[in-house]
């Protein structure tokens, strides 16, 4: 779980009262393990400075940020990151211009898992890996592992960022297991019997469902298998703390409508598949609606509007206009 605790954060860059600028007025919010937040606002309200609060690239002034219970307000930002993947709006960004695509994608992804540059050596271990994963994303990215970021479209960079942001390298088990109870919420002795309890029941179930397999006609068996062992990875990576947290930030903001489509869909299933809590800013209403499964709305610092469910559902991108106008009005009282 990832909350903010009356969170307050203000600027002030002359040092003058008149100057001071709230971003952030004692915020407080909960997300929740696989949530995925759509952010709207408009400008200046806090969205930014909410998501650079989470990852440590701000510390707040007021309050504090939990991740799983722990207090990591003062925790800097790149002891935080292994725990986040980021998309910033500038394609420029994300990614390192005089990398390949594959020294850009082998740095990612042994980010935070270790500090020695002599493990991350540039190998095509991952090579397969990547381009398998490139190849879902349709953009013929596969194909120019070896070409330098730099040449690459706007679009073809958040892919790739995106891509970094959110695959990672699976821990070993020992790894998962130990930082789960490191982390967790409450009671450890718990926590160590629910991730015991779940990755028997998931070998469990993998070994059923394997078994069963046998008796599949031969031309199907390949394909059930692959699917089984998906399922296995998919339960286990529930409990995987690494890059759990994404923080989107008006990623797709600067790409054509057909580009930004195409991201934002891939941002979708990467979500999904991985079950990461999002944190995704937009100014693009129906996309807020769209995705997702929540959606807050950002006001001069404060949060005005916090649906889930069917009532988010419900809502309309006229019903979104209505709300914003109606606290500037208020605002201007
Ligand atoms: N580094 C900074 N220095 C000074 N003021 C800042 C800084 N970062 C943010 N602010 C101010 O804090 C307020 C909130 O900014 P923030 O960037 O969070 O807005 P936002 O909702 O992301 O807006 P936008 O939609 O324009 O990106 C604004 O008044 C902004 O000018
Ligand atoms: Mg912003």
């Amino acid at each position: 779980m990832l909350e903010l605790l009356h969170v307050t954060k203000s600027f002030n860059l002359t040092g003058a009262a008149e100057d001071e600028r709230i971003a952030l007025d004692n915020v407080s919010l909960q997300i929740h393990p696989g949530e995925f937040v759509t952010i709207i606002g408009g400008n200046g309200s806090g969205k930014s400075t909410t998501l650079n609060i989470v990852s440590g690239s701000l510390i707040p002034d007021k309050g504090k940020v939990l991740l799983n219970g722990f207090d990591v307000s003062k925790i800097p930002e790149y002891k935080r990151a292994a725990y986040f993947g980021r998309v910033f709006q500038d394609p420029m960004k994300g990614t390192a211009a005089e990398m390949s695509v594959l020294e850009n994608l082998e740095i990612a992804y042994v980010r935070g898992r270790t500090h020695s540059p002599i493990k991350w050596g540039f190998s095509s271990s991952h090579k397969k890996y990547f381009s398998e994963e490139l190849k879902r994303f349709g953009l013929g990215l596969e194909d120019r592992l070896n070409q330098k970021v730099g040449v690459m479209s706007g679009g073809q960079r958040q892919a790739l960022t995106l891509l970094m942001a959110t695959m990672r390298q699976r821990p070993s088990e020992k790894v998962i297991k130990r930082d789960y109870v490191r982390f967790c919420e409450g009671n450890k002795e718990k926590a160590k019997v629910e991730v015991e309890t779940a990755f028997e029941l998931a070998k469990e179930n993998r070994k059923n469902a394997l078994l069963r397999v046998k008796k599949l006609p031969k031309e199907q068996r390949k394909a059930r298998v692959e699917e089984i062992k998906a399922a296995y990875e998919s339960e286990i990576s529930k409990f995987d703390l690494t890059k759990q947290i994404l923080l989107l930030d008006e990623h797709t903001a600067a790409l054509d409508p057909k580009t930004a489509r195409k991201v934002l869909e891939l941002t979708n299933k990467a979500v999904r598949d991985n079950h990461i809590t999002t944190l995704m800013v937009t100014h693009n209403m129906k996309d807020a609606l769209t995705y997702g499964d929540r959606l807050i709305m950002f006001h001069l610092g404060h949060i005005i509007l916090d649906v889930s469910g069917e009532e988010k559902d419900k809502l309309s991108v006229e019903d979104l206009l209505k709300m914003f106008e109606e606290a500037d009005k208020k605002a201007e009282q």
